[in-house]
């Protein structure tokens, strides 16, 4: 069962070549052209000495010795042109796997970028690829030169001694048993080592991406802690799987003079019994010493190849990861009323945070969520822009079913800012900009206006070319949430959502900014989603949510006059 499940696999894994089918067909004529010629070398050179040294023939010799100097050109030639072939196709072997797995990480659902560990991720773009890489083509192809000069080999041996080759044989069968239950070994050893190098660069990353905020919290400690663990346990694994190769390397070289020294006794044996000339034995010997070169190598590859199936385990873990949230066709212009009707959604099927949600953003309007924390706001944002589905119920916008819009035509048609920014480790200008490198210098110079950011950058001795650092390390909170407002308003969406965008500015640049906003956007649909209530308080329509609901709708005014759930925040 297990190798019928692990020779799928290895089926699959070598389906990857059919995209390099030509590459294939050359570098397979060139491998051939050069491990030929390294055969039929030692055949001329044994023509030299039979026939032209024996016939004392001088036409002969140069016959000989210049077609040793023409297969050597013809050899090394092949290999040169293999050699360019071959760094060709490793690169763009690496590159399609690599934009497979970043295309189909994409297509994934917020489930998925919300549970991914970065280390493993980190671990199958640059190193199980690149093992990949390397088995289907370097060690490919060296496995078919060795199978090529062992075949080649093979025939000048029986056409030396036919009973010595018994032995030959029977010594690699055995070898061929032994390396069968070491491989076994080496899979397990190499599966654990790669699980703990995984865990250990998930924790380096975290701290390399953390490093201020684990200095400044003093958290040294606490992270040292755990990560010599994990080092621990990524050394002892290591240390096992190295142990257990070079355990392997040992015994497959002691079968190996074992095997030598039994063609030598034997051998040895029949010459002095008359039946073998002395020149037939040194010649076999020799000639089966260059066999066993190629077949062990052909035996190192299958554990090449053994290593390698975990490697792709882990890529096609990746690439089959099912698309939760599949993108529909249609490509529209989504600027229309939102509505959620009937709404439940739960991340983990246990904790609901919606239960009946129903709520109506109109067009061209300013609405305001508001409620406690963890009540399910930004979730209402990862619905719309679909990084979860809904568990029952609709969304529609403009009348359509939120399922099937085209998930990038959706996204690009709406700006947020999030509650948590990401910013690149680069200049001002590359931050807000982004790919969007085309603007004009008036249009940029309006929008850090209307995010109050204008003065701020203009105050700075690089002005937008300041380096911001990584994460954003050398500017404020604020300026950080400024920098990302810009970002989004270049965007310039006719849906702008605000998620705690302006938690951390004080009283005065939020109530600028705000009401900037609403009066420089009056025909786009504005989501405000705050805590505080003076960013709400203009809002034309205000949501109250509690407990997956809505339970208050109205105005500022209205809701105070109700005296309900709103009303007593305001008053808190
Ligand atoms: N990816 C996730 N997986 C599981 N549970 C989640 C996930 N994201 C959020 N939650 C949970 O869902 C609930 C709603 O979270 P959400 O982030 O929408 O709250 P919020 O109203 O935006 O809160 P806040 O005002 O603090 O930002 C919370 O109980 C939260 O713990
Ligand atoms: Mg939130």
């Amino acid at each position: 069962m297990k190798i019928i499940k692990n020779l799928k696999l290895l089926i699959e894994m070598f389906n990857i070549i059919n995209g390099f089918k030509k590459h294939y067909v050359f570098g397979f004529i060139l491998t051939v052209i050069s491990s030929a010629s390294n055969i039929i070398i030692p055949f001329i050179v044994l023509k030299i000495f039979d026939v032209a040294i024996t016939n004392m023939n001088i036409y002969e010799l140069v016959y000989y010795t210049a077609m040793i100097i023409l297969v050597t050109i013809i050899g090394a030639v092949a290999s040169m042109l293999f050699q360019y072939i071959n760094s060709r196709m490793n690169r763009n072997f690496v590159m399609k796997l690599r934009m497979d797995c970043l295309k189909h990480i994409n297509k994934l659902s917020g489930d998925y970028y919300t549970n991914y560990n970065s280390g493993d991720l980190y671990t199958i773009l640059f190193s199980d690829i690149e093992n990949i890489q390397t088995v289907l083509t370097n060690s490919f192809f060296s496995f078919l030169s060795n199978l090529v000069t062992a075949v080649g080999l093979l025939i000048f041996l029986v056409w030396l001694q036919a009973d010595l080759l018994l032995i030959l044989f029977s010594s690699q069968v055995i070898l061929f048993i032994v390396q069968k239950k070491f491989n076994n070994e080496i899979q397990i050893t190499s599966e654990n080592t790669r699980d703990a190098m995984g865990t250990l660069n998930s924790s380096a990353q975290e701290m390399i991406t953390n490093l201020f905020s684990f200095i400044e919290n003093g958290l040294k400690g606490f992270f040292f802690k755990n990560y010599f663990k994990l080092e621990d346990n990524y050394a002892k694994n290591s240390i096992h799987t190295s142990f257990i190769l070079a355990f392997n390397r040992a015994v497959l070289n002691f079968l190996n003079s074992l095997t030598v020294a039994t063609i030598l006794g034997y051998g040895g044996y029949k010459v002095i019994a008359g039946s073998l000339s002395l020149g037939g034995l040194v010649s076999f010997n020799l000639y089966s010493q260059r066999f066993i070169g190629p077949i062990t190598q052909l035996a190192q590859y299958n554990t090449e190849i053994v290593t390698s199936m975990i490697s792709w385990k882990r890529i096609k873990g990746l690439l089959d990861k099912p698309v939760s949230v599949k993108s529909g066709n249609e490509e529209i212009d989504i600027f229309g009323d939102i509505e959620f009707q009937n709404v439940k959604f739960s991340y983990d099927k246990e904790n609901k945070v919606f239960d009946n949600l129903n709520l109506k953003l109109e067009k061209g309007k300013v609405h305001a969520i508001v409620g406690p924390s963890g009540v399910g706001k930004t979730t209402l944002i990862h619905l719309l822009l679909r990084l979860w589905d809904v568990n029952s119920g609709n969304i529609y916008l403009k009348g359509h079913d939120i399922k099937k819009i085209n998930i990038k035509n959706l996204r690009d048609q709406i700006s947020l800012v999030s509650q948590n920014i990401f910013l690149l480790n680069d200049n001002i200008y590359n931050n807000i900009v982004l790919d969007n490198k085309e603007i004009s210098k008036e249009k940029l110079d309006e929008v850090l206006r209307q995010a109050d950011i204008y003065d701020f950058i203009n105050s700075l001795p690089d002005k937008l070319n300041t380096m911001i650092g990584e994460n954003g390390i050398k500017v404020s909170g604020g300026e950080k949430q400024r920098i990302s407002i810009a970002r989004a308003l270049l965007k310039n969406s006719s849906i702008l959502i605000f998620d705690e965008a302006t938690s951390m500015l004080d009283n005065e640049t939020e109530e600028t900014i705000i009401s900037q906003l609403l009066s420089v956007f009056k025909n786009k649909t504005i989501i405000l989603i705050a805590h505080r209530l003076s960013t709400v308080k203009n809002a034309d329509i205000i949501y109250v949510l509690r407990e997956g609901k809505v339970i208050e709708r109205g105005n500022h005014k209205e809701l105070i006059e109700e005296e309900g759930f709103y009303y007593n925040l305001c008053n808190v």
